[in-house]
């Protein structure tokens, strides 16, 4: 059989550069040699080296997380080059990133999501209608990151202003959001016409973290997972048909992550991943353990997926 000529793209120039490569490495190391003969491309500095190569590269596999990345400018790029990638195309991508975009999907399809209220950085934010709003602890986050960066929980009014300028840091687009105390969950799908919901992942962060920031998402043994989920099955059933119901929403392919806080009786969507972590021990690759693939078969699947192989 002949090996498929795959690209790896992994690095970037987002926030999330760093998660990026090291993911990109555990990914390079994974891939079956037999089956595959691999380039590595930094987004960052390659772009061009990727459109000379074009005609010798039967697929890409993108491990690259936030803007520029995740967002659809590369799915542009390689949809003009003819070259079949993994997961989400142009549009779901960018929908996807944007925090805002999505929410209004969401709502399109009836999926639960905290209420909110959103600006663009040259609107007048009148802070004491927000609070009104929202109320206390409320959550201020950029439209377009991910991994937490520019994200924070606000406990008390006097912190909403510095919040809210962090945001900005980040994007010209913010979202101010209920807070829901609750406990966290994430979804995987994975499929093309038949969408198969991964066992549900528990996320418990470490007593020291807010939240799942940064830190708790990336040191090693600063938050719990537990897979699958200690929910009943009735719980189960509507947090995996929210997750398929929001990857459809985003119109979204071969994979996705959507993240859901449950509080009392009542699931609320707060975002889906289009390009999930990709290290062994990330949620989806561990969602996808306990659904039976291995960390290769995995990226086997989601390559022929890329492929329209089935
Ligand atoms: N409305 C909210 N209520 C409670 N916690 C939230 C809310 N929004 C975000 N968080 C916390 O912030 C984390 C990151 O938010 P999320 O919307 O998933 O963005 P990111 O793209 O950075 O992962 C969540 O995993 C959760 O811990
Ligand atoms: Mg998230």
């Amino acid at each position: 059989m002949e090996k498929i000529r795959l690209a790896l793209l992994s690095g970037g120039d987002s926030s999330e550069r760093e998660v990026s490569l090291s993911s990109g490495n555990q990914v390079y190391n994974a891939l079956d040699r037999d089956k595959y003969q691999i380039t590595r491309y930094d987004p960052k500095t390659d772009l061009l080296k990727i459109v000379k190569d074009a005609d010798k590269i039967d697929a890409a596999l993108l491990i690259l997380h936030g803007p520029n990345g995740e967002d659809g400018t590369i799915q542009g790029l390689l949809d003009l080059l003819k070259i079949p990638y993994q997961g989400a195309g142009v549009m779901g991508s960018s929908v996807a990133m944007n925090k805002v975009a999505a929410k209004k999907l969401y709502q399109q399809a009836d999926i639960p999501v905290p209420a909110y209220l959103y600006f663009e950085k040259h609107e007048k934010l009148d802070t004491d209608t927000c609070l009104q709003t929202l109320g206390l602890p409320l959550v201020v986050k950029p439209a377009n990151a991910g991994s937490s960066v520019g994200i924070a929980i606000v406990n008390d009014e006097r912190e909403l202003s510095s919040a809210i300028k962090k945001a900005f840091e980040q994007d010209s687009l913010i979202l101010l959001e209920e807070y829901i105390r609750g406990i966290e969950l994430t979804c995987g799908v994975l499929g093309n016409i038949k969408l198969e919901p991964l066992p549900v992942i528990e996320i418990i962060p470490g007593h020291e973290y807010d939240f799942f920031d940064y830190k708790a998402k990336y040191v090693a043994g600063a938050t719990e997972e537990i897979c699958p989920a200690r929910i009943n099955d009735i719980v189960k059933d509507q947090v995996q048909a929210l997750a398929v119901a929001a990857h459809k929403a985003l119109f979204l392919k071969g994979y996705s992550r959507t993240d859901i806080i449950l509080k009392d009786k009542n699931l609320y969507v707060l975002e889906t991943n289009t390009i999930p972590g990709m290290t062994e021990t990330s949620l989806y690759p561990q969602a996808a353990n306990a659904a039976g693939y291995s960390f290769s078969g995995l990226l086997d699947r989601l390559i022929s997926l890329a492929m329209d192989k089935e």
